[in-house]
């Protein structure tokens, strides 16, 4: 029997674990993998056996932001929690390393599998290559290519010590390969996050969220902010303000404050001005059905984070992406996505762009309700089995040493 470890930390990484987890638990019922709980219980243990632990960081920790995503999407309570919890990069990656690393000398898992770009992801890579235990990287090959981004080098990083790679767009493998990873360990397997997304939009659809709001389906646009490039300075926080108070005179504007962001709008002392935008409706970071309920009929979504790009592609939601790049160019090439960045090039146009940011995100919003926005059509492999195809790869890399010889070449 082997184990196999999976860590989760921040919010992002959560819905990415949910269907991975639901495909160990169908392999189990196959007779191929034994939960934490049913340890020793096990009447005929087969040698194919896998046995999951999983790992929680502690990175988020707030109800909001970790324990309400665990209620709905079917997440099993963590095998180990390592109450990490916020700091400064260095604090936070060191802090997650020091906590895993006697966890996992006790575990002795076969392999540790990461998802996603948060710190957890790069200290939990790094903590198990260290301990020579074999890392699987779920959502690798993502690139920015702006190492200004802490997540992009959570990627490079984590990519470049991870013996299975598991891709979801096509250009994440030419990345890889440009970086030199041998083409056997990746895997294009699809998206885990829309796995999820197609998993619950029918329950997110019976909850009509944005009803509770006082909206109408279609009639709304949904923002999130809360990368540092755009929430740590003033200039670039005032300039989405400025920008996100014009798009509320002509449209109501939801917008769930994630808690970075809303500690500097106060720090900043640009709370009160951002509470009394006309129809600027500021809520508190949402639950899983809530905001897929909103995202689902948004006229617009407006975003700096990496998976909405990609939910908004599926959902077909035009999205306008206030970052200078994409590290998911298929949704630009292939989805809904417009990059609206602040360098006044963006990546949807070889053209300068005129205007200020905000004038420039308005008018992409303002041709939005004119145009209808961006239709797109669904990538290639994002068909909510992407988990199932990482459980068979990840099954048969850990039962089969000519299989683990192979993917090393
Ligand atoms: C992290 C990830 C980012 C991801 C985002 C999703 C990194 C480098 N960044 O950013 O990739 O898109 O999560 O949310 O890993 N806080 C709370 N409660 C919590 C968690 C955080 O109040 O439960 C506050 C703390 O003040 C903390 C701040 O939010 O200092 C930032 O949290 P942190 O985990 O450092 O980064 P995020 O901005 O959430």
């Amino acid at each position: 029997m082997k184990k196999i470890a999976i860590l989760v930390g921040a919010r992002p990484n959560f819905m990415k674990a949910a269907p991975i987890i639901r495909a160990l638990r169908a392999s189990k019922s196959k007779g191929k993998v034994k939960a934490e709980s049913s340890k020793g219980k096990e009447k005929n243990p087969a040698s194919d056996q896998l046995h999951l632990v999983l790992i929680h960081s502690g990175q988020h920790y707030d109800r909001a932001m970790s324990q309400v995503f665990f209620t709905e999407l079917g997440l099993p309570k963590p095998d180990r929690h390592l109450g990490v919890g916020s700091g400064s990069q260095a604090e936070q990656t060191a802090g997650v390393m020091a906590a895993l690393e006697p966890v996992l000398r006790e575990i002795k898992p076969a392999l540790l599998m990461v998802v996603g770009d948060v710190n957890s992801t790069m200290a939990g890579a790094l903590t198990a290559v260290k301990l020579h235990i074999p890392v699987a990287h779920v959502e690798a090959g993502l690139r920015s290519f702006n190492r200004e981004m802490p997540e992009e080098i959570n990627r490079v990083v984590t990519d470049s010590v991870s013996d299975l790679l598991f891709t979801t767009e096509k250009s994440a493998e030419k990345n890889l390969r440009a970086e030199g990873v041998p083409p056997g360990r990746i895997h294009f397997v699809g998206n885990v996050m829309i796995d999820t997304l197609l998993a619950l939009r029918g329950k997110a659809r019976k909850i009509s969220y944005y009803r509770k709001l006082g909206l109408q389906p279609g009639e709304y646009a949904l923002v999130t902010l809360h990368r540092p490039s755009n929430v740590d300075a003033v200039p670039e926080l005032r300039e989405i303000l400025r920008a996100l108070v014009e798009v509320s005179k002509i449209l109501p504007v939801v917008f769930p404050v994630h808690p970075r962001t809303r500690k500097n709008l106060e720090a900043f002392g640009l709370w009160k001005k951002s509470a009394k935008g006309p129809g600027l409706i500021l809520t508190e970071p949402l639950g899983y059905l809530q905001f897929l309920s909103l995202m689902d009929r948004a006229r617009m979504v407006l975003t700096d984070s990496g998976g909405i790009q990609e939910e908004t592609t599926v959902l077909g939601v035009p999205c306008l992406t206030m970052r200078n790049e994409t590290e998911r160019p298929v949704t630009v090439e292939v989805g809904t996505n417009i990059v609206v960045g602040s360098n006044q090039k963006t990546v949807s146009s070889t053209q300068y762009a005129v205007g200020s940011w905000s004038e420039r995100i308005v008018a992409e919003a303002g041709k939005i309700l004119r145009g209808g926005g961006k239709k797109g059509r669904i990538p290639a492999k994002w068909d909510g089995k992407a988990a199932i195809r990482i459980v068979e790869i990840t099954r048969k890399y850990l039962l089969s040493s000519n299989a683990q010889a192979q993917m090393t070449k």
